[in-house]
């Protein structure tokens, strides 16, 4: 959650932060700010707008540092530090955005991450006359800097940023990525992590650090990753490291491979349209490779076939879009491998008291890899002898890194706030686990694994056929629903994890409340909702519980509900009770979510677009969610 950006070099540094939080706001967009040295030495200039990027940009072009194109004017500022903000402490005001600074201006500091103990930290602070000027927990690091830096209490300070800021972070309990600035360093930021992703790269006019590579990879795609406990200093001439003992460190250098198409729009309206129309190949960058010599190849587990085949139990965690993909595997692992699944919502497992033992699996889901709830419950599963797989998007990332064995989406960069291609990947790569299961329990043969397997690499043009053929009857039932302040979503089976999934959709992109209930619940309350005109969105694909979910669907349309049906291909009799039929192709149920989901993501952009939402940066959301 929240981005950070920080440049020291010859060019202008204004340009160069502005353009990276632009590419970085999908982690969070209530406020965004810049703190830039002032070319002829008078100190720190500090630019915050509350609201998005280009806000700010407005502010820096005002401010003579930028021109009306963003570009970098003469004279301007060559070293700063910027933010863009998801608030977590303090409301989204201008006094709460990033930079913060020291009482007197001369250390500025962007921070993202929590820091758990601010309170006590700023008590101690207000009591040795510190003067606060926001509600936030990062604001006690920029005090806590200047007394490391000037001195307090009789004691000298470092005259170092990188040496205070070692020495600030020794008091801070929580994660944090920060960078800061200091007005008598001119030209460099110190940088450090905990739990908070920072990649630093280097290139010819100068040193750039930032919380996602996505945010300067156009000025190196060679970087560091920095890990916990290392310290950077950046110059223009480059960066040096240190340990926690101040001793220096020479950490690797990472090529970065991945296109920065992914950040790119490519001639789509918005990410959320692109990145539903790269589904079909997720799906086949997915499936590359894991069928080798007949048998399915998943070597990154790091189980071998018979610690797997001792496994009795199994729970995914997750959040979110990640947890839907989680409802799907419970169907799928119980059904093909009959080991009991319980999908959980991480942050409710981290707080029970779930059975495990050294035979249960712990699958945790996650697109960022970096979601907070997710990554405790998974250090708490290992702590209890589970043995962890992380499914996840990012490469390297802590879900990646903390997990036994880990199965990468390629879904490649998610820009989109809301998780469409992702929960594709995930579910594809919960599929394949699912079938190694049912495998190594000897419950599937070799050959119904060839030919799921095929089956599954068919969904690739099914996905296809859906985005040529259905755009035309989803804008129709999307005119049916725009109006409407409020939607149901019902399924049975797979039809019902869908359902979940549509609805959460449709409520984070639209801000139209939404609910999921499987079908047959509908008459044991929900049912109550239904009035002429109410929508229902039902997944009624053919499957073992079509006739009792079309049986459900009669009933709310007894009670006038406007109905909008998925449906299999060819399923005329659907059309007598439906007012707007989606058609997928026919799939073996187990592969339903993989093609029924996509209408209902391509649904709610459509009513987002209708009713004048942005769909890539939904209202209060953030991308990583890095706090619990
Ligand atoms: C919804 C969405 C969120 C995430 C959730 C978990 O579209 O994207 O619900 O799925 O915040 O995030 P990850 O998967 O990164 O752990």
């Amino acid at each position: 959650m929240c981005g950070i950006v920080g440049y020291t070099g010859t060019a202008g540094a204004a340009a160069i932060l502005t353009s990276g939080l632009s590419k970085l706001e999908y982690r969070g967009y209530d406020s965004a700010g810049v703190a830039l040295e002032r070319p002829d030495g008078s100190g720190l200039e500090v630019v915050r707008r509350v609201g998005k990027v280009a806000m700010m940009g407005q502010a820096l072009a005002a401010a003579g540092e930028i021109d009306q194109t963003g570009a970098a004017v003469p004279g301007c500022a060559t070293c700063g530090i910027g933010h863009t903000r998801w608030a977590t402490h303090g409301r989204p005001t201008e006094e709460n955005a990033h930079p913060h600074t020291s009482c007197d201006g001369r250390i500025a500091i962007v921070h993202n991450g929590i820091i758990e103990n601010f309170a006590e930290l700023r008590e101690e602070l207000v009591a040795r006359g510190h003067v606060f000027k926001s509600e936030t927990d990062t604001e006690v690091l920029a005090h806590l800097l200047e007394e490391a830096y000037y001195g307090c209490d009789g004691k000298p300070g470092s005259h170092d940023l990188v040496s205070a800021l070692r020495q600030a972070c020794e008091c801070l309990v929580g994660a944090y990525g920060v960078a800061a600035v200091c007005e008598d360093e001119p030209g460099v930021i110190a940088v450090a992590r905990k739990d908070s992703p920072i990649v630093i790269g280097c290139c010819e006019q100068g040193s750039y650090v930032a919380s996602d590579a996505i945010a300067i990879m156009d000025a190196t795609r060679d970087v560091v990753v920095l890990e916990d406990g290392v310290f950077a200093r950046l110059t223009p001439q480059g960066a040096t490291f240190t340990n926690a003992a101040g001793e220096a460190v020479e950490p690797p250098v990472t090529h970065i491979d991945w296109s920065a198409d992914a950040a790119e729009k490519g001639g789509y309206p918005d990410f959320m349209l692109k990145e539903i129309y790269e589904q079909p190949r997720v799906v086949r960058d997915t499936l590359a490779g894991r069928l080798a010599g007949g048998a399915l190849a998943i070597d990154e587990l790091g189980l071998t076939l018979e610690e797997l085949n001792l496994i009795d139990r199994v729970y995914v965690i997750a959040c979110g879009t990640s947890y839907h993909a989680g409802l799907v595997a419970k169907n799928l692992i119980e059904g093909w491998a009959r080991i009991p699944c319980e999908v959980e919502a991480a942050s409710e497992f981290r707080y029970r008291n779930p059975i495990i033992t050294t035979s249960t699996l712990v699958v945790a889901v996650s697109q960022s890899g970096e979601t907070a709830d997710t990554l405790a419950a998974i250090r708490d599963a290992r702590i209890k002898g589970a043995k962890v797989f992380g499914i996840t998007n990012v490469v390297g990332s802590p879900v990646a890194r903390e997990s036994d064995g880990v199965i990468y989406t390629k879904a490649n960069k998610e820009v989109a706030v809301a998780s469409t291609k992702s929960f594709i990947g995930q579910v594809v790569s919960l599929t394949l686990l699912a079938m190694l299961l049912g495998q190594v329990k000897g419950r599937l043969s070799q050959a119904q694994v060839r030919l799921l397997f095929r089956e599954l690499g068919d969904t690739v043009q099914q996905i296809q056929r859906i985005l040529d053929q259905q755009r035309p009857a989803i804008h129709d039932a999307a005119l049916a629903c725009k109006d409407a302040s409020s939607a149901l979503f019902v399924g049975r089976g797979m039809g019902a994890a869908i359902s979940y999934e549509g609805a959460l959709k449709l409520k984070e992109v639209s801000y139209l409340h939404a609910e999921a209930y499987a079908a047959g619940e509908m008459k044991h309350g929900p049912i109550a909702l239904i009035e002429p005109g109410f929508p229902v969105i039902a997944v009624a694909t053919k499957s073992p519980t079509y006739d009792k979910t079309v049986s459900n669907l009669k009933e709310c349309e007894a009670r006038g509900a406007s109905l909008i049906v998925v449906a299999t291909e060819g399923d005329k009799d659907i059309c007598a009770i439906a007012d707007h039929v989606i058609y997928v192709p026919a799939v073996r149920d187990a592969f339903s979510p993989i093609t029924a989901t996509v209408p209902l993501q391509l649904l709610a952009r459509e009513v987002a677009l209708l009713r004048g939402c942005d769909v890539d940066q939904p209202r209060n959301l953030a991308k990583s969610v890095t706090v619990e």
